[in-house]
């Protein structure tokens, strides 16, 4: 414990304060070698699928420490824990952090969507910076309480939408500052989610647990969620399409994809929300409608006032399950739109021009009225450190900040922190609200199916209260 705490004085604690410096020179221990009490100590939540990318990344070859993984299936996480095979290893976070918190400073969670709020939580109020997996939460009100305890608590924190790092957005938001397409009044955006089983019936078989995930570990899987025994149809990675789980095809990529206009336009809440569902028929006139699960495809149609940076206001449609908007005027036929295959995009259409880009704000590209075309330098950084690095530098930039302290320059830097990514992930969870809300069935009537009016402060839908089931949810016995 003493060590420890010795040792923490130098990763500069939450309250930011002054900072024991008593580092040994590097000419004493030799060129290149770091100090280990320059090293973060760093614990994995979810280190399989995603969550390898995240620890190595924020690992960054030695420049940190790896002390703890946690997984609930010790088969998914083996490569990270036989990279790491002097990290202790946990099947419950909650007993990592009972065990071993004075040893942690920071985590990375990349956990399934509904299980970022309660783990993040937990690590913030035992004062560890928080690296989380996009979408920052399952619901809106867990959106919003972290976005306020990262503050109470004074961390560092960053959401894993990585593109956010990416020099692409930089330029976006150059030209866009410049005013070369003038005012934006239409965003069009789009993604090839889902690309998991999706819009199907609830599994009804009973399955056995692999012999890699105990019956404790399912119950730390399930968390806050309502109960179910396991299936494959859920872990790993399917639990995307059901909304005990996930968010579906808006929350798998909305984080990455809605991020460009909303920092480019400086967006801030939306204030209606529209949707319209794809159905499937397996009989005659009645749709199978699966409320348990995300929808086949949807399109998102959100309203956002006009904002410091753009003065108009703005529609924001989003387009999954194989929708796509239509090609613009302004961008010749034969230009593909968004990524190179055309599977996701982004368009941004102002009143003097287009501006477009792919996944993570990658391949940019501006169309002006008079016809000129601009694409991004191949060395543009736009200022961003680290663009050359696996994720450009994403985590790593969070594990320098963390080392500076809440409120660093670092910090200040970050370009998701939750100040930022907690307002992006609600407009996201605003669309889950929607699509939920058009299901909703009252004496053979959709109710739901309207403009729903958003009243961002009080978190609230004001014209359709069956709506604001879906700001929070009920968590299960146990969970807080
Ligand atoms: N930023 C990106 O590009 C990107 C890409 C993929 C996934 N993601 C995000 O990462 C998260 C995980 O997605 P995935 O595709 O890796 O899912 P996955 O199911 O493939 O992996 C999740 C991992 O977490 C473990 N796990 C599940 N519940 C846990 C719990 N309560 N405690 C500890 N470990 C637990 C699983 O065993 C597994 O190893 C999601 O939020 C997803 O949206 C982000």
């Amino acid at each position: 414990m003493k060590k420890s705490l010795k040792r923490r004085n130098f990763i500069k604690t939450a309250a930011g304060g002054a900072v024991a410096f008593s580092i040994v020179p590097s000419f004493v221990l030799g060129r290149n070698h770091i100090p280990p009490s320059d090293r973060l100590n760093l614990a994995s939540i979810g280190a399989g699928g995603k969550g390898k990318g995240d620890i190595i990344n924020a690992y960054n070859d030695g420049a940190n420490r790896v002390v703890a993984i946690c997984d609930i299936d010790t088969e998914r996480c083996k490569d990270v824990v036989k990279k790491f095979d002097d990290a202790r290893f946990f099947e419950d976070f909650r007993k990592m952090f009972d065990t071993m918190a004075s040893d942690i400073d920071a985590v990375t969670i990349s956990t399934p969507d509904h299980t970022h709020a309660v783990i993040a939580m937990a690590a913030m109020q035992l004062g560890k910076h928080v690296y989380v997996q996009k979408p920052l939460t399952h619901n809106l009100a867990e959106a919003r309480q972290l976005t306020e305890a990262a503050r109470q608590y004074k961390v560092v924190s960053q959401m894993g939408n990585q593109g956010a790092s990416n020099a692409g957005q930089q330029q976006m938001l150059e030209w866009f500052g410049q005013g070369l397409i003038g005012t934006v009044n239409e965003v069009h955006i789009w993604t090839n989610r889902p690309v998991w089983p999706q819009g199907i019936k609830v599994p009804t078989e009973n399955m056995e647990l692999p012999k890699s995930i105990s019956k404790s570990a399912w119950d730390v899987f399930i968390g806050p969620a309502n109960y179910v025994d396991y299936h494959p149809l859920y872990h790993p990675f399917k639990w995307r399409g059901w909304w005990n789980f996930g968010t579906g095809a808006l929350g798998d990529m909305g984080c990455h994809l809605i991020d460009p206009p909303f920092r480019v336009l400086g967006l801030g809440y939306p204030k209606d929300v529209e949707c319209s569902v794809g159905q499937t028929f397996s009989q005659d006139w009645v749709a199978d409608v699966v409320p348990e699960g995300c929808p086949v495809s949807s399109l998102v149609s959100l309203t956002f006032d006009a904002t410091a940076k753009n003065k108009s206001e703005v529609k924001v449609k989003w387009y999954d399950g194989g929708l796509r908007p239509s090609h613009p005027e302004l961008i010749p036929s034969d230009e593909p739109m968004g990524d190179e295959d055309g599977s996701n995009g982004v368009i941004m259409i102002g009143d003097k021009g287009i501006i477009t880009c792919g996944t993570y704000g990658r391949n940019p590209k501006l169309f002006l009225k008079g016809g000129e075309k601009r694409s991004m330098a191949k060395d543009y950084t736009g200022g961003l450190l680290y663009n050359d690095q696996p994720e450009h530098g994403h985590q790593r930039l969070w594990t320098e900040a963390c080392k500076a302290g809440f409120n660093s320059a670092e910090h200040k830097a970050l370009t998701s922190s939750f100040d930022y990514s907690g307002p992006l992930t609600e407009t996201v969870l605003m669309g889950n609200l929607a699509i939920r809300s058009y299901n909703l069935m009252d004496d053979k009537k959709y109710p739901g199916r309207k403009k729903l009016l958003w009243d961002g402060k009080a978190m609230k839908i004001t014209n359709f209260d069956e709506a604001n089931q879906f700001v929070s949810r009920k968590y299960r016995k146990g969970w807080t």
